[in-house]
């Protein structure tokens, strides 16, 4: 594995690959690899000569100077799992060698931005357009990998390939759980053994959701799962210590494609219909999707 800290030398060994005829993916992350990430870069290997992997903590997408502070950064461990899971070139950039010039770009994605993260995080999608973008004009990967965790950035990333109309595949991928159901995240090393020991509550949650799914309406199924997780301290007290608790901060139901809100499961039609969650706990925002 070579391992790139400047946008030109990653440029050079690109065209050199691309001269010889060999196929790119490109598997972008904020780094704190966990085994989601590296299922992202198995699949990439499957499918390209080359993968190229970037770890970068992209300023631009926080609207929140704590997480970013707060955001984890374990940069040599992750080049030691990049290294076994056979990556071939791993771009760690600083700062100023991703942005030499202050960042004058902003994206809009219409409807699929105004629901779920886009009213909660603003700017947040524009910023993670701004470096895709810039990742792919490095990488010129023929497919780029993302996981389904992050549902609602994985159709801004497939609007953003229209919108500029670039020739790359983006292959979603499944989301990786801990043994326990809790969708895995560079973000669950900051909780509290405690906040730990019920996170997976999410999880089981959104599957008692699937199977509700089955005989209540939309709109019944959105309110148990809001009401049971912001209840979940109550009910289960020995669980909880020191005021731990569950505050959702959205869970949509939503057309798999478009992202709006149904109100109806019939309204979902052939794409199908998803729900999204975001939850506080412990002072860490964690997410998830279930698939109705
Ligand atoms: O999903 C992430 O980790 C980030 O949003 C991404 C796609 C690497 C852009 O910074």
């Amino acid at each position: 594995m070579q391992k790139f800290t400047t946008v030109a030398a990653l440029k050079e060994a690109v065209h050199k690959a691309k001269a010889e005829g060999k196929t790119i993916g490109l598997v972008p992350t904020m780094g704190a690899l966990h085994e989601g990430h590296l299922s992202l870069i198995r699949k990439a290997k499957e499918q390209n000569d080359i993968v190229i992997v970037s770890v970068f903590v992209n300023p631009i997408q926080f609207n929140n100077k704590e997480d970013l502070a707060k955001y984890p950064r374990t940069v040599d461990a992750d080049c030691e799992k990049l290294a076994l899971v056979n990556a071939d070139y791993v771009l760690v950039p600083s700062v100023e060698e991703m942005y030499p010039e202050p960042v004058k770009d902003v994206y809009h994605f219409g409807p699929l931005e105004e629901v779920m993260e886009g009213p909660k995080r603003p700017g947040h999608f524009s910023g993670v357009a701004v470096v895709v973008r810039r990742l792919f004009d490095i990488a010129e990967p023929d497919r780029a990998y993302f996981g389904e965790k992050d549902y609602q950035q994985l159709a801004i990333i497939r609007n953003l390939i229209e919108q500029i109309h670039y020739n790359i595949e983006i292959v979603p991928c499944p989301i990786v759980r801990a043994d326990d159901g809790l969708a895995l995240s560079s973000r669950n090393m900051r909780l509290s053994p405690a906040a730990r020991a019920i996170a997976p509550t999410i999880y089981d949650t959104l599957q008692q959701a699937a199977e509700m799914a089955e005989c209540e309406e939309v709109d019944d199924v959105k309110e148990w799962v809001l009401s049971s997780l912001a209840s979940f301290n109550e009910v289960n007290p020995d669980q909880c210590p020191d005021g731990l608790c569950f505050e959702p901060e959205y869970f949509e139901i939503v057309n798999a494609r478009t992202l709006q809100p149904i109100e109806s499961w019939d309204e979902a039609g052939d794409d199908g219909a998803v729900g999204c969650i975001a939850v506080w706990l412990d002072g860490v925002r964690l997410i998830d999707i279930v698939k109705f």
